[in-house]
């Protein structure tokens, strides 16, 4: 079942960012505008609060989800730079350009906001109410645009209300964002720097700001974000709808069936969707040859956790 809420409008000032970091605190999701498209936004370090933005949009699949922080000191604690991306972030933070980079193995971004990938898309946004949260709340905030899986993105608190009411606690409203485009998202995670998505700031300004061309794509055009990097899979045969152990599996539980290891041991979707991928990848260190999971109901956030099991299974 979705939540539901008496989602309050809130017109951007200090006791509406107090509340919003009450709420963000409580692992609840807010949306804020930022300078591109308004954002739903959690706390990227607590994966039960990143599970709530996935429950909110109604997405059917696991994206990895852009994180947004202060500065690029604090950027500097969850991903790793080169010299490129060091240069487009002094360049073009704060700002509309995302950057997917090298997650750091010590940084704290829970599992679920990067989809278990080895990278992560970071951005230091400029607007005045996405810093004054991300400032109030002390947290990284993951947020995707704030609309339904499936619509277009919101650049009004009014398109917000129609496509998340009552699916959200509260919308920060600071009238219509500037760009009204989502943000520009370079990879640089290589020797390279390609274009994931276009966006408010034009490939020939990262380029000269980079110092190098950006690398084509393997298709020619440009590739679909999240797309380009292959999704995280485990490394090992995954069995699906396992109601108990075969010789040689481990044993992912949810609800009754205990397993190994379990997603949730009340049958919650929430905690199962924010511990899916730190099970996976537990399985994967175990030292046994097959994983199994057990059967999860596809209502809800379980949409999701099955279609990510299925493509892992695959
Ligand atoms: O302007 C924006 O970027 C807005 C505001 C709220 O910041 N956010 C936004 O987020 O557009 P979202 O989740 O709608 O789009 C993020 C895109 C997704 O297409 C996702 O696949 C891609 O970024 N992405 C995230 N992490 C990635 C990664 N590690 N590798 C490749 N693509 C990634
Ligand atoms: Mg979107």
């Amino acid at each position: 079942p979705n939540p539901s809420f008496a989602t309050a409008v809130r017109i951007f000032g200090e006791d509406a960012i107090a509340e919003a970091a009450r709420l963000i605190g409580e692992g609840q999701c807010v949306a804020t505008p930022t300078e591109t498209v308004y954002g739903l936004a959690a706390d990227a370090t607590n994966g039960e609060a990143v599970a709530r933005i996935y429950e909110a949009k109604g997405r059917p699949s696991f994206n990895p989800l852009i994180v947004h922080v202060p500065t690029v000191d604090a950027a500097r604690t969850i991903a790793t730079f080169d010299t490129a991306s060091e240069k487009l972030a002094t360049a073009f933070w704060p700002g509309p350009l995302t950057l997917v980079l090298p997650r750091r193995a010590d940084g704290p971004i829970a599992g679920l906001a990067t989809a278990g990938l080895g990278t992560i898309a970071l951005r230091v946004p400029a607007h005045p109410a996405m810093q004054a949260l991300l400032r109030a709340s002390g947290k990284p905030l993951a947020a995707p645009s704030a609309n339904a899986s499936g619509r277009i993105s919101p650049t009004r608190a009014e398109h917000v209300l129609a496509s998340l009411g009552g699916r959200i606690p509260l919308i920060i409203d600071a009238g219509p964002t500037g760009h009204g485009l989502e943000s520009t998202i370079v990879a640089a995670t290589e020797e390279t720097i390609r274009l994931l998505r276009p966006g408010p700031i034009p490939a020939e300004e990262i380029e000269s700001v980079a110092g190098r061309p950006l690398a084509p794509s393997d298709t020619g055009k440009i590739e679909a974000p999240g797309q380009l990097e292959s999704h995280y899979a485990p490394d090992r045969p995954l069995r699906l709808n396992a109601a108990e152990a075969r010789d040689g599996e481990w044993l992912i539980g949810f609800g009754d069936v205990a397993g190994d290891a379990t997603l949730s041991a009340t049958g919650n979707l929430v905690e199962a969707a924010a511990t899916l991928f730190e099970r996976l990848h537990e399985a994967e260190v175990s030292g046994r040859p097959r994983i199994a999971v057990a059967p999860i109901p596809e209502t809800g956030l379980g949409t999701a956790i099955a279609d990510r099991l299925r493509r892992a299974a695959a």
